[in-house]
């Protein structure tokens, strides 16, 4: 693989699992302003820090997406059809790779209506912009759409879909979870990422496709609406992470979601310290760093601000603990607690 397309793949998957959490909030191209997806700055802002990537249109990137983020764009390039329309599958690439340069998309995506009247029509579409988008590097993500017929998601027509689009020369495929899926997986030599379909009824579910998704060889999740149509779309988003990359069970990961929704701590138990730690803050997308002060390390200041150093930045919090001036470890369970719990909170609410 060329180095930039190789580098934009690790920034979009992670080079040390291969995997990766995109949110998808591109829905409105054919759906218009759907349900939690109205405002879409509202709904991208707060779970932006917690995506690999995201995928979008161009017109939503720039009147909703705040220009200075790190987070990587998956630009979906295909549309021109409507959920009111004579036929969803009716699609045309819509953006051109110039645009999703000057965009500085990482990658383009566009789906492919495997079985449709506009089958060949999609497939070409894709077939063309492989060809455009190889010039200058840029992957290709196939969404192996299915339109209103959901009922079309098993693993015989996931595996013909993503075999296809595979072949026709896709970098990464998008398709459904469904029994047998590690059939569609073995038949599909690029990477898997899976999308949720409509809002499932519990978390739970959501929760168990991811995981066995994850277990049977995707690479990670495209999901939009389970995730921002939920009551809580940060415990959604933080329960997935958790499984995507810490290989979380799905009771940890429901165990996430129920305490970023309620606010409350997770449930402690007879860990080490570290381990304790490293529980407590998995799912919040941080990650501790070891330091020659200890597991964890520690800084007050004369203000009573706490500020911990974290893999990614420092979280600073206001707390009750008696003052010191500069670095320590963390020593005890007891110390532990005193000092995270406002700071888990305050993740926990963030
Ligand atoms: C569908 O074609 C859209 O492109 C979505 O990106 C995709 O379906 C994933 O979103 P959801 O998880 O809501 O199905």
């Amino acid at each position: 693989m060329d180095w930039g397309k190789q580098n934009r793949m690790a920034r979009i998957l992670r080079p040390e699992n291969g995997r990766g959490v995109w949110l998808a909030v591109d829905h409105g191209y054919f759906l218009g302003p759907t349900r939690k997806l109205e405002e879409p700055r509202k709904t991208i802002e707060p779970l932006l820090p917690y995506c690999e990537a995201l995928f979008v249109t161009r017109g939503v990137l720039r009147t909703s997406v705040d220009p200075n983020t790190s987070t990587p764009i998956v630009l979906r390039v295909s549309g021109g059809s409507s959920v009111v329309g004579k036929d969803l599958a009716d699609e045309g690439v819509t953006t051109s790779i110039r645009e999703a340069i000057r965009l500085n998309a990482t990658a383009v995506g566009l789906s492919i209506f495997v079985g449709s009247e506009y089958e060949s029509q999609t497939l070409k579409n894709l077939a063309n912009l492989v060809n455009e988008a190889e010039e200058f590097g840029l992957p290709v993500l196939a969404v192996t759409a299915v339109g209103k017929e959901l009922e079309k998601r098993d693993a015989r027509f996931l595996s013909l879909s993503c075999r296809i689009a595979a072949e026709l020369g896709a970098t990464v495929v998008k398709t459904y979870h469904c029994e047998g899926f590690e059939k569609v997986v073995a038949g599909c030599p690029v990477p898997i990422v899976i999308a949720g379909g409509p809002k499932m009824e519990t978390e739970l579910q959501v929760f168990e496709i991811t995981y066995n998704a994850v277990q049977n060889g995707a690479s990670g999740v495209d999901m939009g609406r389970n995730i921002w149509q939920n009551d809580s779309p940060l415990g959604m988003i933080k329960g997935i992470r958790a499984i995507v990359h810490e290989n979380a069970t799905t009771k940890q990961a429901l165990e996430i979601y129920n305490s970023v929704k309620s606010g409350k701590l997770l449930p402690t138990g007879s860990e080490t310290l570290w381990d304790l730690i490293q529980k407590q803050l998995k799912g919040f997308g941080f990650q501790l760093r070891q330091t020659k002060y200890g597991p964890i390390s520690v800084f007050y200041d004369d203000k009573r601000i706490l500020r911990i150093w974290l893999r990614k930045r420092f979280v600073s919090v206001k707390t009750d603990v008696p003052v010191k001036t500069g670095w320590t470890a963390i020593q005890d369970e007891k110390e532990m607690t005193k000092i995270l719990d406002p700071v888990l909170k305050r993740l926990a609410k963030s």
